[in-house]
This record gives structure tokens, sequence and C-alpha cells, in this order.
């Protein structure tokens, strides 16, 4: 045998209050795992204003930032650490693009084409690069370790 290596990676996925209030949460699951991601953390969270401005510093500038707050504290979110190799962007991808109506159009088996609301209520989140996956995990999952968010699993090493 050759001693395969398989890189594993993590990355932070989001359901947002629509999501969950409109009973999405088994249907996308069912994609997480059909699509090979095993749901290594879960926990479910009423987030509050600072959170979010937290979370979202990247966008504080910006015009939808106050619109964006008041819908990520309008109901409970589930936050999950998906784990498989290429998850950043596999998890991307699965989730299509921003706008959950263009999403509806050119990528119509996204998940937000999905739940189709529109380019604020996407109904998910994910990580946009590895550094913001390790960012984003370590937000919500203070006790694990930032290091194990990419790691080897070693397979036929005899
Ligand atoms: P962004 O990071 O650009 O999108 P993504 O979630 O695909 O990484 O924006 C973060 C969230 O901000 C987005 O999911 C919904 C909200 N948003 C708006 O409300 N209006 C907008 O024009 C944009 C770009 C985002
Ligand atoms: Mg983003």
């Amino acid at each position: 045998f050759r001693c395969a290596s398989i890189e594993k990676e993590q990355t932070l996925g989001i359901i947002k209050p629509d999501g969950l209030l409109s009973n999405y949460t088994d249907k996308i699951k069912n994609v997480i795992l059909d699509s090979g991601f095993v749901i290594r953390n879960e926990v479910s969270l009423q987030l509050d204003e600072d959170s979010v401005r937290t979370f979202y510093a990247e966008h504080s500038s910006k015009s939808f930032f106050n619109s964006l707050i008041t819908y990520m504290t309008s109901g409970p979110v589930l936050v999950m650490i998906l784990e498989k190799e290429n998850a950043v962007a596999d998890w991307r991808a699965l989730i299509g693009p921003t706008d959950a109506r263009k999403a509806k159009i050119t990528h119509p088996h996204s998940i937000r084409a999905m739940c189709r609301t529109n380019s604020e209520k996407n109904c998910v989140h994910g990580s946009d690069s590895p550094q913001s996956a390790q960012r984003e995990i370590s937000f919500f999952f203070k006790e694990k370790s930032a290091a194990v968010y990419v790691f080897l699993v070693l397979k036929y090493c005899p």
C-alpha cells in the first residue's frame, strides 16, 4: 500500500433565523449529510446585537449592516462545524450565491435557492475562506483549539 493521506477541513455553517423558522433545518441537514459532511459540533443560539456586530465586522460600513443585525437577531440560529475534504469551498458551492433570488435562476439546486426569499434573507451562512473558517469556528466554539480546523487522517499506513 501507499501511505495515503486525506486532508480533512472544517468550515462554519449557520442556519439563519428564516431557515429555522420555515422548518428548513431537516432538509438542509439532509443535504449536508448526503454531500459527505460530518456535523462535528452544533449549537442553537439566540444571537445578540454585539455578537452579530463582531461576527460580521467586515461589513460594518455597508448600507445593509443594520438590517443584517436585525435579521440575524430576529430568532434563534443553528451553528455547525462541518467537516470533510475541501469543506470550505464545497459548502460555499452547496449554499449558492448570496442573493437567493439570483441563486434560484443560476444555481437552482443550491440551498439558498431552496429557501429562496431575498438577498438579505438567504437562510444559511458559510465561511468564505479557510482563514474565515478558523476565525468563525473559534468565535462560536471557544473551547475548541483553532488548530484543529485542518488536519490529516492517515490511512493504510502499514
Ligand atoms: P456577504 O458576506 O457578502 O455574503 P455571504 O453570506 O454569501 O458570504 O454578506 C453577508 C450577509 O449580509 C449576507 O448573507 C446577507 C447580507 N447582505 C445583505 O443583506 N445585502 C447585501 O447586499 C449583501 C451583499 C449581503
Ligand atoms: Mg460572507
